[in-house]
């Protein structure tokens, strides 16, 4: 018998991924460039086990059964990420994480990380590589704005099928727009250079959820609080006369903010002020700790921007940059028992 125990980080892309050039294999229409995120705050826990007792394959997501015939489930289990730590493989993970989840490919690797979408049929070079180290950066915060989700969305497969399809725009925004951006922001990554970073970020998450909607029927993900988070990210960057603080959102209405580690006090402070919660600061603002700074009147004046209901974020989570997947090598860290069912079974 052999058990190993991973976590694993998620990545937010700064140049969307959005369309594939093959369904099945999941390769993808135009590059990405994401960041890593700690997993300090946020992650995926794995227990891998093997043993020559088990009849077949079983898998619990949450401490739910799920079905193993599931062809990305069959496709990754195939090959499986973990394994490669039970057998010792110090392969490409990216390729076998990308079988799963295309941007999934994304998270095997810390810091700034590209996702060459490749030329080869086979997706032999549709793999993802380091830009730099999260210590490249360190000074780089980021915000997980979480909003209610009121409809049932369109999964992210779904909807860019459809763009595929349907979207003039996407044509476009690969051969006419991806291509210079991801040059432009690699450069200011290398550089540090906030300002660009800032602009690229907004612009690309911008065009993204234009293509969204330039879809038919349109994939609409972002709802009234996402684009008062807009509205907020822009009145900020105004108060302080360049762009401090850059958004970014997935298929979802939850917002990604970017910003340097001396602007986190007083965002938290707006965003309390703008955002108010109904409840314990505690259950705010969760993540790293910091005291947020007190906003005088004059500055809420000078704002631009009217207070909104009540509880319209969920909470925030304070994070930063990290270095990728990691094993555990406690025990105690593994989600199954020695039978190999999880410690913590939903029936
Ligand atoms: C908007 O990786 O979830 O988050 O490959 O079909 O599993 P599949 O899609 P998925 O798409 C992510 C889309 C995105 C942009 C991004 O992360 O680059």
């Amino acid at each position: 018998m052999k058990i190993v125990t991973c976590v694993a980080p998620v990545n937010i892309a700064v140049i969307k991924y959005w369309g594939k050039r093959d369904d099945k294999l999941i390769l993808p229409l135009n590059d990405s460039v994401s960041t890593t995120l700690s997993t300090e705050h946020l992650c995926a826990k794995t227990t891998i086990m093997i043993s020559s007792e088990f009849q077949s394959d079983r898998l619990w997501l949450n401490g739910r059964e799920e079905n193993c015939e599931n062809p990305r489930i069959q496709n990754c289990l195939r090959e499986v990420y973990a394994l490669s730590r039970i057998y010792e493989i110090d392969g490409d993970i990216s390729a076998i994480a990308r079988q799963g989840s295309g941007s999934a490919c994304r998270s095997v690797l810390g810091g700034f990380v590209q996702w060459n979408k490749g030329d080869q049929d086979d997706g032999s070079d549709s793999l993802a590589t380091q830009l730099a180290p999260a210590n490249h950066w360190p000074e780089m915060r980021i915000l997980i704005l979480v909003v209610h989700e009121k409809h049932k969305k369109i999964s992210s497969k779904i909807g860019m099928e459809q763009s595929v399809k349907t979207s003039e725009l996407l044509k476009y925004r690969v051969s006419h727009c991806v291509p210079q951006r991801i040059q432009d922001i690699k450069q200011a990554i290398l550089n540090k250079d906030f300002e660009r970073f800032a602009e690229i970020t907004m612009k690309d998450s911008n065009q993204f959820h234009a293509v969204c909607l330039d879809t038919f029927p349109p994939a609409v993900y972002m709802n009234d609080v996402s684009h008062a988070i807009v509205n907020f990210v822009h009145c900020y960057n105004k108060l302080k006369g360049h762009n401090a603080l850059a958004y970014t959102f997935d298929a979802g209405p939850n917002a990604c903010l970017y910003m340097k580690e001396h602007d986190v006090p007083k965002v938290l402070g707006l965003l309390s002020v703008i955002f108010p919660f109904p409840g314990e600061e505690d259950s705010y603002i969760k993540g790293i700790s910091i005291n947020k700074d007190t906003i005088p009147q004059e500055t809420q004046a000078a704002f631009g921007m009217e207070q909104q209901i009540e509880g319209s974020l969920k909470y925030i989570i304070h994070t930063r940059l990290g270095n990728g997947p990691k094993k555990l090598e406690s025990q105690n860290e593994h989600l199954l028992t020695e039978s190999g069912v999880p410690k913590n079974l939903v029936v």
